[in-house]
């Protein structure tokens, strides 16, 4: 780790609840100004995840550091240096966004002193299009998601856990905060962004962990992780495909007409192209993989065996 501290270190972290294994063995470590994607399906444990780095939930086993800190003993020091944006952000009904968003920087002041700046907070308001003066009870799950999202992002912290932070979010706010979590990163701060959608989390990431039924699957470089996704590609073509055909890295090729249709392994999209150009590309759409596509050509088997379906990944609470 090249001597220098991880922000966030777990080994074989268990969490149950009843017969249910939320954290299985759970291994996760972010370096100091990494922005990582948390990625799994719903019910994989990235909330539980979040929960436990916030000294929420004690694990039942295993080790989990914050900054070198045990977040279950050290909260009061740590929660100075992090800030936390849930999937469902509830605030408070009878106060307005700007209310919220002041008390919210003014509770995590230290002795009196205020760590934020107004700048910072006024400029993230108006680049998130929120209308500070209406009392929250009249906001959206998207503006309450920008509050939350506000409050964490002018704060001076080291460390922002978001968990599912854009659900509610359009696509043009979803352009905003891509900008503002790449700021970040540019301040030194590191990021555990989680999601249950690849494509919300791999243009940010440095590098990226998947998790399933409590346990990493994958980690690494999103480029580490290439042999894992495929794209699929649909193209028409002057010339037939023919010389594509029987290749290994292409996958389950439909042939009609002009029009062709296969995956390719997100290694050899590159080369595919060039192959394609060459014979005349008349129209052509590509589809990125989604998570779930990757889960289940890897772990498709295992899924539902560990009982990782929608039916059965419903919050309890
Ligand atoms: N407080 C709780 N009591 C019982 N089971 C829980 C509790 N919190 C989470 N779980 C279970 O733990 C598993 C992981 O949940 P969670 O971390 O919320 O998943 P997600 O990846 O969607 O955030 C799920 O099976 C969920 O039902
Ligand atoms: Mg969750």
């Amino acid at each position: 780790m090249n001597g220098t501290t991880p922000v966030i270190y777990a080994q074989d972290l268990v969490k149950e609840f009843g017969p249910v294994r939320a954290l299985d063995n759970l291994n996760l470590n972010i370096a100091p100004g990494e922005v990582h994607g948390y990625l799994g399906p719903n019910g994989a444990g990235k909330s539980v995840t979040m929960r436990v780095l916030l000294g929420l939930l004690r694990p039942d086993s295993g080790t989990i550091r914050l900054f070198g800190q045990d977040p279950w003993k050290d909260a009061v020091e740590l929660h100075r240096r992090l800030a936390y944006v849930p999937g469902d952000v509830e605030l408070w009904p009878n106060l307005t966004g700007g209310e919220v968003i002041d008390m919210f920087l003014r509770l995590r002041s230290n002795a009196g002193e205020a760590n934020f700046s107004p700048k910072k907070r006024d400029e993230l308001i108006e680049r998130f299009d929120l209308d500070p003066r209406k009392k929250t009870r009249t906001y959206s799950k998207g503006n309450r998601q920008k509050v939350a999202l506000i409050s964490a992002l002018a704060a001076d912290v080291d460390l922002l856990l978001l968990d599912e932070p854009t659900a509610g979010l359009d696509p043009l706010m979803e352009v905003v905060f891509q900008e503002v979590i790449t700021e970040a990163k540019t301040e030194g701060k590191s990021v555990l962004l989680s999601s249950h959608i690849l494509a919300q989390v791999e243009a940010l990431s440095d590098r990226l962990s998947i998790i399933r039924a409590g346990h990493i699957v994958e980690s690494g470089t999103l480029s580490e992780l290439r042999h894992m996704t495929r794209t699929t590609i649909e193209v028409e073509t002057a010339q037939p495909t023919t010389p594509l055909h029987g290749l290994s890295f292409i996958h389950d090729m439909h042939a009609e007409g002009e029009r062709t249709v296969f995956e390719v392994d997100g290694d050899h999209v590159g080369e595919v192209m060039d192959s394609l150009s060459g014979l005349g590309i008349r129209s052509i759409v590509a589809h990125p993989p989604t998570l779930e596509q990757l889960l289940m050509r890897h772990y498709g088997d295992d899924l539902s065996s560990r009982g990782v379906s929608a039916s059965t990944t419903k919050k309890v609470s």
